[in-house]
């Protein structure tokens, strides 16, 4: 509320002749709408107890005739109440088309890098929240003014091209390839390995010394190799772009593994030749790091002169750098990538990157067994199947809704709601609880809870398009709780943006929908008398906004209906 921070600056310059950033919190209402600890924080400079700063301050601060109540707490707390029409008439004076956004960043390059998954198997869960978390972030830094770049790397590089031509022609066949496309490319992918793991315990070679024959081929420029890559690769990608279309998400770059991988021979070379990388005696390359703290060095090249994934991960931060110059780089990757991602950053420290590169990792989806205990998520086949879980969330969602009509653009905004929320319910680094029944649940913490909510106030305000328009001689006193709620949202973006934790604003969601729904059960809107109703409609329609805009950075959003 900056009308408050302004005031109590201006007070605390005229009594004591100085400048001090003010900050305010929300104590429990018991106490106040809101809280300051200034008197604390003069109590050094001006050489006075915090308790007598605040009594001059509150006394001041009294007599303005803002606030309702002004009272000194503990130590040197001082405690505002203030009246509803201040901080709707504050609202009305501050709002804008881009309510809550702010330019922190201006000026600043941010590369966002998700979803990444894999081209040898099908999209599974293991990147849903790669997925949904960059995603969020990339719109946390677009509100807050960053220039975002997003990219998607992709696992396209190294072995899954010979096996999948090696079990193709051994283990497929043209029709199963036609009508299964990825899912039969995954299946042969797993099959083969399994194989090759079996032969390697006869101690056979066959299949391997093929699967090597087809990458050498490949690399030759053979016409048959280069066809089956292509064709292979095609269907993969068309594959992970169905999906995430289906997820609602997108990135502007897709440079993946391998098209860094040839860029990593050089990357090396001049590791050498910089002496940041020393080489083995089998040829292999590594970089030390026993002067950053790591007592395991990081191997960058194979001793066959193999590129390895911190080879294509060196070379991607070298080209970043010479073609972005971004000023952070976010790798949105599960947290099993920990401690190989400080090994990359203290090698790029190294080698004099002062980008901040920052590692944003989560934790493991889990589910509930029948018998209560808690596992990583998986099916009877293996890992879940990403277009597999929408599918059963749109039929969940459908359940949900139940006879209603709802079309089937609403019912996947639904279904998408629950899934991507159940990512934000928690910090993102603990491990998630998928539960069907949970997700879905429009009395809890959930996505259709906040988007039912939304859907509520919009219909709200579309069965009254009369008149929403503030008033002068209205108290506001009803929607009070509602007013501080979206006064405090530019302060939740900007912590949300700040920690890198977009589960703020989920909850912040919920606790708004909550006070709304609170609001209702005491409050009429569309029968009340005209000048009550055009002030409350027009409280109600920065509620829908804020609605919108901040499950939006969730990347859910509001059905029409539901
Ligand atoms: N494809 C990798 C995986 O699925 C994630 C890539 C993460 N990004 C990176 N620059 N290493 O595990």
């Amino acid at each position: 509320m900056k009308y408050i921070t302004e005031h109590i600056q201006s007070v605390a310059l005229e009594l004591f002749g100085v400048e001090q950033d003010i900050s305010l919190t929300r104590p429990d209402v018991q106490f106040g709408d809101f809280s300051t600890n200034v008197a604390m924080q003069l109590a050094k400079p001006l050489g006075k107890s915090p308790r007598d700063i605040a009594s001059e301050l509150v006394s001041k601060l009294q007599e303005s005739g803002l606030y309702e109540e002004v009272t000194v707490a503990g130590p040197g707390f001082i405690n505002l109440r203030v009246l509803a029409s201040h901080i709707a008439s504050d609202l009305e004076s501050n709002w804008s088309e881009s309510y809550g956004q702010n330019t922190d960043g201006a000026g600043k390059t941010v590369v966002v890098e998700y979803p990444s998954p894999n081209m040898a198997k099908p999209y599974s869960v293991g990147h849903l929240r790669p997925g949904n978390q960059g995603w969020a972030v990339k719109n946390l830094m677009e509100a807050t003014g960053w220039n975002v770049m997003t990219d998607d790397h992709l696992g396209d590089y190294g072995a899954p091209f010979g096996v999948w031509v090696t079990g193709f022609l051994k283990f497929s066949s043209e029709e199963a390839l036609m009508r299964d496309g990825v899912y039969e490319l995954g299946r042969v992918y797993i099959e083969t390995k399994k194989a090759l793991s079996e032969e390697k315990e006869r101690g056979e070679t066959e299949l391997a010394d093929h699967v090597q024959q087809w990458l050498i081929k490949l690399e030759s420029g053979d016409e048959e190799a280069k066809a089956y890559s292509e064709r292979f690769n095609t269907i993969s990608l068309e594959h992970i772009h169905k999906v995430m279309k289906r997820l609602k998400i997108s990135t502007e770059y897709e440079l993946g593994e391998a098209f860094f991988a040839p860029k990593g021979k050089d990357a090396v070379q001049k590791l050498l030749e910089t002496g940041v990388a020393t080489q083995n005696e089998d040829g292999s390359i590594i970089v030390p790091l026993d002067d950053m703290g790591f007592d395991v060095p990081l191997l960058v090249q194979k001793s066959n002169g193999a590129a390895l994934y911190a080879t294509t991960d060196l070379a991607t931060i070298l080209y970043r750098e010479e073609n972005w110059h971004p000023d952070r780089v976010i790798y949105c990757v599960g947290s099993e990538q920990q401690f190989y991602f400080t090994q990359l950053f203290a090698m790029a420290k190294k080698l004099g990157i002062t980008t901040d590169l920052y590692h944003l990792w989560f934790g493991f989806i889990d589910q509930l067994n029948e018998d209560g205990t808690r596992e990583k998520m998986s099916s009877r086949k293996g890992v879940v199947l990403m277009e597999e879980l929408l599918d059963q969330a749109e039929a969940k969602a459908r359940e949900v809704v139940g006879e209603r009509d709802i079309s089937a653009d609403d019912i996947s905004k639904i279904a998408l709601g629950a899934v991507k929320f159940s990512d934000f319910a928690a910090d993102r680094r603990t491990n998630i609880l998928f539960d069907w029944d949970s997700i879905f649940a429009l009395t809890g913490f959930s996505g259709p809870y906040i988007q039912y909510a939304a859907v509520r106030v919009n219909k709200i305000l579309s069965d009254n398009p009369e008149a929403a328009s503030g008033s002068p001689d209205y108290d506001y006193e009803a929607e009070k709780a509602i007013l501080l709620k979206i006064g405090e949202y530019p302060d939740v973006i900007r912590l949300s943006t700040r920690d890198l934790e977009p589960h703020k604003i989920a909850t912040y969601l919920y606790e708004l929908a909550r006070d709304l729904n609170r609001y209702y059960e005491t409050t009429r809107v569309s029968d009340a008398e005209p000048r009550e109703k055009a002030a409350r409609l027009a409280v109600l329609s920065k509620v829908s906004f804020v609605f919108t805009h901040g499950l939006g950075i969730l990347g859910i959003e509001v059905p029409s209906r539901m």
